[in-house]
């Protein structure tokens, strides 16, 4: 991996393991785009460039000139605006001048420039690691009077002409991560959160293609921003065949003043370019995400029981206790207590923000469940919401002013709760105050940080700069997480919000997995998993197996079926495991067995997506010689059976041996026929196999 730069085309090119990304500057000091794609040689870039400079006079301008790396306001540009200034003298716009490079370290390429007259810096950021172009913008405003910022992206994107489809990430409470695919509109398309939150309803990731790329094969270029806040993705093509995109952090209409001397960075919005489909490009984020983004990615996740499901608010320490015990003979490896614990929270509207246990449910505080959860030989977790509070709680009464609010308007309430301004450093402080006590004084090992509604109303009365609340905030959560295992290295964290709501590389790099969904119907969880994995690893995917009827759908399942479908990810369990029967009990403790078992190459290991006939799909995970092959059916209509389910990841000239029944296949039938599935009859049927490859 290396940036080689050209002087006479002033071009850099920085490769990847089979990746290269190639930028040059005009003649106005503008960096264009040239290439992102395969792997190609400074002189194969240079001849992309094209011979001639391009014709400022021709109807085809915008076309012939190539993108811009950073589209600014000013000039020729009529697209979606990366960067949109308003300078003291209330003149718009930038002129770019180039001021120099430096290639920062080995694949770190960083751009130099500044507007021709007034005083501002821009600095562009590029740096590969494998196959991942990240990008990322620091502003700095170099004069004495203040600037505003009406939008400050990380970066934006360019793919080659042709006819574009986007693949995208929708969903609502419940119904998180669902795939969306198809054709992109010969328009502007806005993927965004207003929310402060990364949110539910769609994810700051998407992937285009020519319309061709499938699971396996195919080109596919995609993005994902590594930021837990409000944030926008414009996509535009344009009638000439041209597809780019811009994002970052904020939505429309939000602006940061930058104050003499200030520099404004930007989360990082990081690329990927892959010729192996869908599936290649998911293997790619997989392994970016464990290489440069999870703080552990070497450890394997343990098995957990979450109460929530069992007991909602009706928390108290004898059966907290007696869940423990069960969980424990079931064989999970953590207990975390979700909410309903501290103060007067009997319910969703009271006692949010007084994090002391309750007295009555918990006479002896936490000290006496911890203990009996660690000698039932499991780690200790708990629920926390440190960015909310209750108007009815000690917290709000002491502190009305510590919340999002605007002069003149009411506060909205959510589920009964209003969000805490984190930007403000005294919020901040005591946030991180409580936590660390908590964790300190228990010696916490996992906390599950929720975050259950948006901003609204999101102002910061008597600050300068108000909207600043959608980036400090954010980071002060950031921030808190970073010093929270810091001080506790031992401590590790589930990003949730309300289900699905905050998973993004910003999130992941101070967390250890993630709650996809409130949903846990292994039915909608099959989708859910499926969008969540596009971009997410299984090492990070949180899967409870639940009660049947499920809560939320009212459908019911086996158990053997729920398993499989969470197997897939970081198995946990949370269920009211009180009323499982002494069979079901011995079931789930089999499979939880089998689970410890496949667990390393499930979370360790390389993910293939699978589709069979039907409504058969599947997941295979390989991990150096061992395959994992998880399947499922929901449905069986017409009774027909699915047949073998084909494996991408097998070589044809090997073979492979099932590791329980021992029945050997020759890897191209695998292949091109496929594994065939004991699956019980009916729907809702389910297999793993475990293969391993002969020498
Ligand atoms: C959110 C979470 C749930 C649970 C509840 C508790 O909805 O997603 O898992 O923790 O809050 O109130």
């Amino acid at each position: 991996m290396r940036v080689a730069y050209e002087p006479r085309l002033r071009l850099w090119l920085l490769t990847g393991t089979s990746t290269a990304y190639a930028v040059r500057l005009d003649a106005d000091d503008c960096v264009r785009h040239v290439h992102w794609g395969a792997p190609v040689t400074v002189e194969e870039a240079a001849a992309l460039v094209g011979q001639e400079p391009p014709d400022p006079a021709a109807s085809s301008f915008e076309e012939k000139a190539g993108a811009d790396e950073l589209p600014v306001e000013g000039g020729a540009h009529f697209g979606p605006a990366a960067l949109q200034v308003r300078w003291a003298d209330l003149g718009r716009g930038i002129e770019w001048k180039y001021l120099g490079h430096e290639i920062v370290e080995d694949a770190h390429l960083r751009i130099d420039l500044a507007d021709r007259h007034y005083p501002l810096t821009v600095k562009l950021h590029y740096r590969m690691r494998g196959d991942v172009v990240e990008r990322w913008t620091e502003v700095t405003n170099t004069g004495h009077e203040p600037v505003t910022l009406q939008r400050c992206d990380s970066a934006a994107w360019t793919v080659p002409a042709g006819p574009r489809r986007l693949s995208h990430l929708v969903g609502a409470w419940n119904s998180e991560f669902r795939l969306r695919r198809g054709e992109l509109a010969a328009a502007e398309t806005v993927l965004t959160s207003r929310r402060g939150l990364t949110s539910h309803h769609a994810n700051p990731w998407l992937a285009l293609d020519d319309g061709t790329a499938g699971e396996e094969h195919g080109e596919v270029w995609s993005t994902a921003l590594a930021w837990s806040g409000s944030w926008r993705v414009t996509v535009q093509r344009d009638p000439g065949g041209r597809t780019g995109w811009t994002g970052g952090f904020g939505h429309e209409g939000l602006t940061w003043t930058l104050t003499a001397g200030e520099t404004l960075r930007t989360p990082v919005f990081a690329g990927v370019y892959s010729t192996a489909g869908f599936g290649g490009v998911s293997r790619t984020w997989h392994a970016y995400i464990r290489a440069n983004i999870l703080p552990h990615p070497e450890e394997l996740r343990p098995v957990l029981y979450n109460s929530w499901e069992a007991t909602h608010f009706d928390v108290d320490e004898a059966g907290q206790i007696a869940l423990a015990r069960r969980a424990a003979e079931v064989g999970a490896e953590m207990f975390v207590m979700d909410d309903g614990w501290f103060g007067r929270r009997a319910n969703e509207r009271k006692g949010l923000g007084d994090w002391t246990p309750n007295p009555e449910r918990f006479p002896h505080g936490l000290t006496n469940l911890v203990a009996a959860v660690r000698q039932s030989g499991m780690k200790f977790g708990i629920w926390v919401e440190p960015e909310m509070v209750n108007p009815d709680s000690d917290l709000y009464r002491e502190h009305p002013d510590w919340v999002l609010h605007t002069a003149n308007r009411r506060r909205t309430e959510m589920r009964h709760q209003l969000v805490l301004n984190l930007a403000r450093p005294d919020v901040r402080d005591w946030t991180h105050a409580w936590l660390d006590r908590l964790v300190g004084e228990h010696g916490i090992d996992f906390l599950k940080w929720d975050c259950n509604r948006p901003f609204t109303e999101a102002g910061w009365p008597g600050h300068a700069d108000p909207d600043r609340v959608y980036l400090d905030h954010t980071r002060a959560v950031h921030q808190i997480m970073d010093r929270l295992r810091a001080g506790h290295p031992g401590l590790r964290i589930e990003s949730c919000a309300g289900g699905g709501g905050r998973a993004d590389l910003g999130i992941l790099a101070r967390t250890d997995q993630v709650w996809p969904s409130d949903n846990t119907d292994p039915i909608d969880r099959i989708a859910i998993q499926n969008g969540f994995a596009q971009v997410f690893p299984a090492q990070v995917m949180g899967a409870w197996v639940t009660d049947s009827p499920n809560v939320t759908t009212a459908r019911s399942t086996p158990l053997r079926f729920r398993f499989h479908v969470s197997m897939a990810g970081v198995l946990g369990l949370g269920g009211d495991l009180t009323t499982w029967t002494p069979d079901e009990l011995e079931e789930a403790a089999d499979l939880v067995r089998e689970y410890k078992r496949v667990r390393p190459v499930v979370q360790h290991g390389t993910a293939y997506r699978l589709t069979g006939a039907g409504t058969l799909t599947g997941v295979q995970y390989t991990l150096n010689d061992d395959h994992v092959i998880l399947a499922w059916l929901p449905s069986r209509p017409y009774g027909h059976t699915p047949g073998p389910l084909p494996l991408s990841a097998v070589e044809a000239g090997a073979v492979y041996r099932d590791l329980d029944t021992g029945r050997t296949y020759q890897g191209a039938v695998l292949q091109e026929k496929g594994l065939p599935l004991d699956m019980p009859a009916g729907d809702h049927a389910s297999a793993l196999v475990r293969l391993t490859r002969l020498p």
